[in-house]
């Protein structure tokens, strides 16, 4: 592999890009959102990139989906509203400014602006593994609402989450999406009330990687 491609590891010490993530998730504190900083960007790339890897894809495929996935949230920082394009389009004055080939640039644009439901299209496995490993993050550290009494839905599903693992068997083409609830937290039909469309999102993002996907809550298979 050549080593003057660009890597995540380039974006994760990018001062611009650490500022707009930091920025995006002070806003989306500020709306009462869940974390989407630099914790769950490193989080969407290493799951993204383990998804690609276990499948078989080559180590630069695997990279580019590491290299979307950390940046696919970062338009946030503009709105909430669209940040799937405005993500898309920093990102490649990002990507432009280091260098990287076009067509690589390409491919991670449209797996950035294809990852949020309901526009959002498996357009290429890039963005089919970003699409579940973003939709995977759902644990009891993305709450940032201090005050319990205060937790709406989202609080209150991602609370109870305390265990969440995307399990790829390239053998039996299954990616199982493991989640552990705490019943006295949330309710199964809380989790599906708030992401039953994500769930066929991830659906047909493992079709596109020839797969099928399983959602597994504390150990029985719901989808
Ligand atoms: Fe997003
Ligand atoms: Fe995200």
């Amino acid at each position: 592999m050549d080593d003057a491609r660009v890597t995540v590891r380039d974006l994760e010490r990018d001062p611009e890009v650490v500022a707009y993530l930091r920025s995006a998730n002070a806003m989306m504190n500020a709306l009462g959102f869940t974390e989407h900083g630099e914790r769950h960007a490193n989080l969407v790339a290493k799951i993204a990139f383990n998804i690609l890897t276990r499948l078989g894809y080559t180590q630069r495929e695997a990279e580019l989906a590491a290299i979307a996935g950390f940046m696919h949230d970062t338009g946030n920082l503009i709105h909430r509203d669209n940040h799937t394009l405005s993500g898309a389009l920093l990102t490649r004055e990002i990507l432009i400014r280091l260098k990287m080939p076009f067509d690589e640039i390409a491919l991670v644009m449209g797996a950035v602006g294809n990852h949020e439901e309901p526009i959002g299209v498996a357009v290429n496995k890039i963005a089919a593994a970003v699409i579940i490993a973003d939709k995977a993050d759902v644990h009891s550290s993305r709450v940032q609402n201090a005050d319990p009494k205060s937790f709406d839905i989202h609080d209150r599903v991602n609370f109870a989450v305390r265990r969440s693992f995307v399990n790829v068997d390239s053998d039996a083409k299954m990616i199982t999406l493991d989640l552990e609830i705490d019943p006295t937290l949330s309710t199964v039909s809380e989790y599906f009330e708030i992401f039953l469309s994500r769930m066929l999102m991830c659906r047909r993002a493992a079709q596109f990687l020839d797969c099928q996907f399983a959602l597994v809550i504390n150990g029985h298979r719901l989808m």
